[in-house]
């Protein structure tokens, strides 16, 4: 999907920002809609009729529908994505479980829909749901066969029904809120191309595939056959296939399964990020860079000193080290014997991190030196590891801080790849795009300016990427030879 569409564009990178998409323009369609429905029994089905067909209204009902199932279709997958990426557990925990009201508020923004235009479909799924809930025996009564007496069917009714489709989606609103409240800059707004070509998708949909309505409903008729949105009303279908009691089980099964997934037991969290006040200057670089809002700014420990330090709020910690790489102590041209940083991740110091850089450096042999700095979660960078090319792989890219590139060119290496996350899918969010950022200058802590472009290389590589990583590396060496044919000493030979 990269291929064909780059990573920005990539809808299978930007799930949750492309659901934010569609949740709006369902508000916008629905907006519209709202202002020429009849919020009456026997003015409803007309209204909406009116608005069908490839007129404004028309394309105004269909970009509705067509916005809401694939809504059903990209939360889906955002959850399959999620789940098979390993996010349901650990630091992530607060955003999975919030994530799972959602489904339920999406399906009753859903099916309330489809009530209001009151046609047979509309009839069969209002029954089916009461029939439902009947089947928990709360209600004296069973719903089904008051609600949908002739004499209960009346304005007021309807006016519930409108209420209901505008107070649940304005729940989920509410949901989607809390849902991102752990990720910094959450990715809520597609690419504008990814934007454009989908709204361009949903519109030719709807202009070749109008939606329409059913027959008008009437309670004492049983429709002989019903075209309904499975998106939406297949739970209808499957309760009559099997129970209502056997839906229940299933839906509450599978939401407390969901629910109940970061409590499995799962691999031990790492060590939270720490912060040593001694080297901390109040920047608030670390504030601006973590994925997770992890990080807030307090009163120093010394009252005397005046200013502010950072503190990590180690239940959102992901460990990931990128705070580390934008700390403007964590360069390693210090002269201490001990590079102690602002903040740090136990797992990997930047002390430790030196260490391993000078031991690299030492052992490199041969014309043409390069150093390559990897990431855990990235292509294998181990795998280029030979005489004259040493190899790094930190927790994410983010977690290095630039001044290691020049550090190494200083020191004996002719050349530097760092390689990072695929292009907008970093483990850790925004790793590769910080690292990016950094090293081109455009965000600090920057690389130096005289730092050659020929001798260093950011390369972009998912996980079995390892052509990548090799691609990477080889235009890495073809820019450092053609860069030495030109050395003058080379002119004379
Ligand atoms: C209406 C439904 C939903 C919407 C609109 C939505 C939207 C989003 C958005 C915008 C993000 C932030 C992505 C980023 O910036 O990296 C996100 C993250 C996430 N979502 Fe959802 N989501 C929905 C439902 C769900 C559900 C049902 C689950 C799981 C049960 C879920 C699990 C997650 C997880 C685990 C993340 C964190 C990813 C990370 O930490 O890198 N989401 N979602
Ligand atoms: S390690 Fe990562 S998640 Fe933890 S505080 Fe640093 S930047 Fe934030
Ligand atoms: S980046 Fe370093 S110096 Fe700046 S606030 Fe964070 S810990 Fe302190």
């Amino acid at each position: 999907m990269d291929r064909c569409f780059g990573a920005r564009a990539n809808p299978l990178r930007h799930l949750g920002a492309l659901a934010y998409l569609m949740f709006w323009l369902i508000t916008a369609s629905g907006v519209y809609l709202f202002a020429f429905f009849e919020t009456s029994v026997s003015g409803a089905h007309a209204s909406v009729q009116a608005m069908s067909g490839r007129g404004l209204g028309g394309i105004a009902r269909s970009l509705h529908r067509y916005a809401s199932d694939a809504l059903v279709l990209l939360v889906a997958l955002h959850v399959l994505r999620e789940f098979a990426l390993r996010r349901d557990f650990g630091f992530r925990w607060f955003t999975w479980v919030s994530g799972v009201p959602l489904l339920w508020l999406m399906l009753f923004a859903g099916i309330g829909g489809f009530w209001l235009v009151w046609d047979d479909v509309a009839l069969f799924s209002l029954g089916a749901t009461l029939e439902w809930f009947d089947a928990l025996g709360l209600f004296g009564e069973p719903l089904a066969r008051n609600v949908l007496a002739p004499e209960y069917l009346d304005d007021r009714l309807f006016s519930l029904l409108v209420f209901l489709h505008v107070g649940v989606p304005l729940a989920l609103l509410l949901g989607m809120y809390i849902h991102i409240q752990r990720v910094s800059r959450p990715d809520t707004r597609p690419a504008q191309a990814l934007t454009l070509g989908t709204l361009g998708v949903l519109l030719a949909l709807s202009l070749v595939q109008p939606v329409i309505s059913a027959a008008p409903a009437e309670v004492a008729r049983v429709a002989a056959a019903l075209a309904l949105d499975w998106f939406y009303l297949a739970p209808h279908a499957l309760m009559y296939q099997w129970s209502p009691a056997a839906l229940w089980a299933l839906m509450l099964g599978a939401t407390l399964l969901l629910a109940a997934l970061p409590l499995l037991p799962h691999p031990g969290r790492m060590p939270a990020a720490q912060v040593d006040a001694r080297h901390c200057n109040g920047c608030r670089r670390c504030v601006d860079d973590c994925p997770y809002a992890a990080i807030t700014m307090a009163a120093h420990p010394d009252p005397r000193r005046g200013m502010e330090v950072a503190v990590v709020d180690a239940a959102l910690c992901a460990a990931c080290g990128i705070c580390a790489g934008a700390c403007p102590s964590s360069t390693p041209f210090r002269k201490a014997a001990r590079l102690d940083t602002g903040i740090d991740l136990p797992l990997l110091t930047m002390d430790t991190l030196r260490v391993r850089v000078d031991a690299a450096l030492t052992a490199l042999r041969g014309d043409t030196r390069v150093l390559v700095f990897g990431c855990d979660a990235g292509a294998d960078v181990h795998a280029l590891q030979s005489g004259d090319t040493a190899t790094l792989s930190l927790v994410c890219a983010g977690q290095l801080p630039p001044g290691f590139v020049e550090y190494a060119l200083r020191h004996g290496a002719h050349g530097v790849l760092v390689a990072a996350c695929a292009e907008d899918g970093c483990q850790f969010r925004l790793g590769a795009r910080w690292s990016a950022e950094r090293l081109q200058g455009r965000r600090a802590p920057h690389l130096r300016p005289h730092v050659p472009a020929h001798a260093w290389r950011l390369v972009h590589a998912a996980r079995h990427d390892l052509r990548g990583l090799q691609a990477g590396l080889g235009a890495l060496r073809e820019a450092l030879h053609a860069h030495a044919a030109m050395l003058p000493e080379h002119a004379h030979a």
